[in-house]
């Protein structure tokens, strides 16, 4: 997959990335990341890109040619590496945007380039994102001083979902919000840490037991740090609290046999 940066601060996004796990992937090949700097592509003699709005208000506005001939740019380099530069989405990153979340990470990773528009001072001239933009993209409620941050966010999301940047493949799915449920604890060496022993069952191992025990610290933690997933959970499975009750009644009935309750 190739990630395409719009920005005023390439050297930003390629500090942010080219680092770890992601930074890895880009020596493999897996992924691509380009930061295209909109300074390069603009007509102004004094290398400007940003302007007054119309209107009057506060701050500075980017202006479109810039926006709009660096995006050619990338469209062309794209045509001219022989993959097809038609259709490919152009993410703007706003706080006016939908928010992210991993289902979009998910979605966007089966892409093979996304572009990503970095605005800054108080945005960007309507003009140009009604002519490019595909999707508009926020990280959440609250504002920053530019896109770099936000897009950052979203290429490391989405990178780690593209077959072959984690290590192990299975890792993107099991995790956190794949399924509206948070991770299980985990634990490592050693077994006893300022007098905090693993859970039994983990060095049991008995893997049905293990399965069971985390799915069920998953919903616990779920339950109270994130009622709203918690009861996405809920909806989706009442089979599972159907066949837990069941197994509870089973278990209550062999104990009255044994004698062990009344
Ligand atoms: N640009 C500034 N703030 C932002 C946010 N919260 N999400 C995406 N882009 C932004």
């Amino acid at each position: 997959m190739n990630f395409h940066v719009l920005t005023l601060f390439p050297e930003m996004i390629m500090q942010g990335l080219d680092i770890s796990i992601i930074g890895k992937a880009i020596g493999k090949g897996i992924i691509s990341l380009e930061a295209v700097n909109i300074r390069d592509y603009t007509l102004n003699k004094h290398k400007k890109v940003d302007d007054y709005p119309y209107g009057g208000g506060a701050g500075m506005l980017m202006q479109a040619q810039p926006v709009y001939d660096a995006w050619k740019a990338v469209n062309q380099k794209i045509k001219d590496q022989g993959r097809d530069e038609k259709n490919i989405r152009v993410v703007y990153v706003t706080p006016q945007g939908k928010t992210f979340c991993q289902s979009m990470a998910k979605e966007f990773a089966k892409e093979k380039d996304i572009i990503l528009l970095c605005g800054h001072y108080e945005g960007i001239d309507e003009r140009v994102l009604e002519e490019i933009v595909t999707d508009y993209i926020s990280i959440g409620d609250y504002v920053l001083t530019g896109g770099e941050l936000p897009a950052m966010v979203m290429i490391d999301a989405i990178a780690r979902m593209v077959p072959g940047v984690l290590s192990n493949e299975t890792s993107g799915e099991t995790e956190s919000f794949s399924n509206y449920l948070l991770e299980y604890p985990q634990y490592s060496r050693p077994e006893v840490w300022m007098d905090k022993k693993v859970p039994e069952v983990l060095l049991s191992g008995d893997h049905k037991k293990v399965e069971e025990w985390r799915l069920e610290r998953s919903l616990e933690k779920t339950k109270i740090l994130r009622n709203d997933l918690y009861e996405k959970w809920v909806e989706d499975n009442q089979e599972y609290f159907i066949k837990k009750a069941k197994r509870e009644e089973r278990r209550l009935k062999k104990e009255r046999k044994k004698g062990k309750l009344i």
